[in-house]
């Protein structure tokens, strides 16, 4: 008899869903949701075996499962991806030819070279509160870092840049499942569409002047090959915008929170700043900001004994198969120099996320540059207000202070 239910609906859960994923790891781990209506994995091993499986498709539209379908209707709705597959949600091989162009732009060496202009955008951003003892670590970092930094990649001008941020935000509010309410989706429906009619502006200028940024290498390599079609190319960038930007927010986010709740660790990296690689791949795996990624069942498939029917979606709960102490020893405990650390945060096989390398840097610049600066970093709040959504959780505000 299950009596374990999954509702990360609850403020509770969403504010500390751990010890929910624990109990079902331990009493129900191939959980059937009714909220859902999709089996809730939380084994690191079952994770790994459906992100593997070519039987498991990313192609959510062909769920038998109504929220699925829903957003799906939506995106398809949604202007600039009507039609356009990404390749998030497609299969081999189109998963393929859409993410191989891209991929170039995305190696470790391409983002590597970012790196002193990242520091540039860290610094700056920090001088600007430097002076006042106190910040927003949302507000004032997290949140704008990511949006400068992949604007400024697909050759956004930096007066459109808050524009912009509102445009990924509204997309990615509606990632929220059954609670996604219709004023929710008509807004994103019509920031997609501004976002669409944006860049085919831009793609139009960069056909005729190229320029040394993203955008003009994916057109060169389209024009040479015919490898994406426009409204490809347009689903891509809006892609790149959207899947990029809360998330590398709620890694420094939660981060920071995690950091600031463990006085030890905090302590440790401060004093041997060789640790920020390790200690970038621990707030990854503790908090990740992905909690969850969905695959539909392609046929009957058979996970611990329990049957997933064609048609029926499994939720891959990466957080919760980043806790497994079947996979990690200690789990619940935040280890900065944790060794082997082997997290799904960034998902696993073909769909592993395309932009790690980018989110990895920024992040392994902007720990040690806030420790360096801001000495006695301490919360300047009893309650931290958690926001976004059961699948990219993050905080609202993160208010901390410092000695100047
Ligand atoms: C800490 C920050 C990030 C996290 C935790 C994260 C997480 C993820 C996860 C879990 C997936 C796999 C989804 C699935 O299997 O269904 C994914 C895919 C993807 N991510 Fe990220 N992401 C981050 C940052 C970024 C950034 C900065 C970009 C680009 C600018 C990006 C672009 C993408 C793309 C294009 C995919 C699809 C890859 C494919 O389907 O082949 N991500 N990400």
């Amino acid at each position: 008899m299950v009596t374990v239910q999954y509702n990360p609906f609850i403020p509770e859960v969403h504010a500390d869903p751990y010890p929910l994923y624990h109990r079902l790891r331990e009493e129900n781990p191939v959980h059937w949701s009714e909220l859902l209506e999709a089996w809730v994995l939380t084994r690191y091993d079952d994770v790994v075996a459906v992100l593997k499986d070519k039987r498991f498709s990313a192609n959510r539209r062909q769920a038998r499962n109504r929220f699925v379908q829903q957003a799906a209707a939506m995106q398809e709705q949604g202007g600039p991806l009507t039609g356009a597959a990404t390749m998030l949600s497609s299969d081999p091989p189109e998963h393929t030819r859409l993410r191989g162009l891209v991929s170039k732009a995305f190696t470790v060496r391409a983002i590597d070279a970012m790196r002193p202009h990242i520091q540039e955008i860290v610094d700056e951003l920090l001088d600007a509160v430097q002076e006042r003892g106190r910040m927003d670590i949302i507000q004032d970092l997290a949140y704008p870092l990511p949006v400068i930094v992949i604007a400024e990649m697909l050759g956004v001008p930096p007066e459109r840049r808050d524009t912009f941020k509102r445009w990924s935000d509204d997309l990615v509010a509606t990632l929220g499942g059954p609670l996604v309410a219709p004023e929710v989706q008509e807004r994103a429906r019509r920031s997609a569409q501004e976002m669409a009619d944006y860049f085919r502006s831009v793609i139009e200028e960069r056909r005729r002047e190229p320029k040394e940024d993203l955008l003009s290498a994916l057109l060169a390599a389209e024009e040479r090959g015919e490898v994406l079609s426009e409204e490809e190319l347009l689903a891509t960038c809006i892609l790149l915008l959207a899947a990029g930007n809360e998330t590398t927010t709620n890694l420094i986010g939660n981060g920071v929170l995690a950091l600031l709740r463990n006085p030890d660790q905090l302590e440790r990296l401060r004093a041997d700043p060789s640790l920020t690689e390790s200690a970038v791949e621990e707030f990854l795996r503790y908090d990740g900001p992905v909690q969850a990624t969905g695959r539909v069942a392609m046929e009957d498939i058979e996970i611990d004994g329990t049957v997933v029917q064609e048609g029926q979606v499994a939720m891959c709960m990466l957080a919760a198969a980043d806790r497994d102490p079947a996979q990690f020893p200690d789990p619940d405990r935040l280890d900065v120099p944790r060794q082997d650390n082997r997290h799904v945060a960034f998902g696993f096989g073909i769909h592993f996320c395309l932009g790690a390398p980018l989110a990895r840097v920024e992040a392994q610049i902007a720990f040690p540059a806030l420790l360096r600066r801001m000495p006695d970093l301490r919360l300047a709040t009893d309650q931290v207000e958690w926001g976004g959504t059961f699948i990219l959780r993050g905080l609202k505000k993160l208010p901390v202070e410092f000695d100047t």
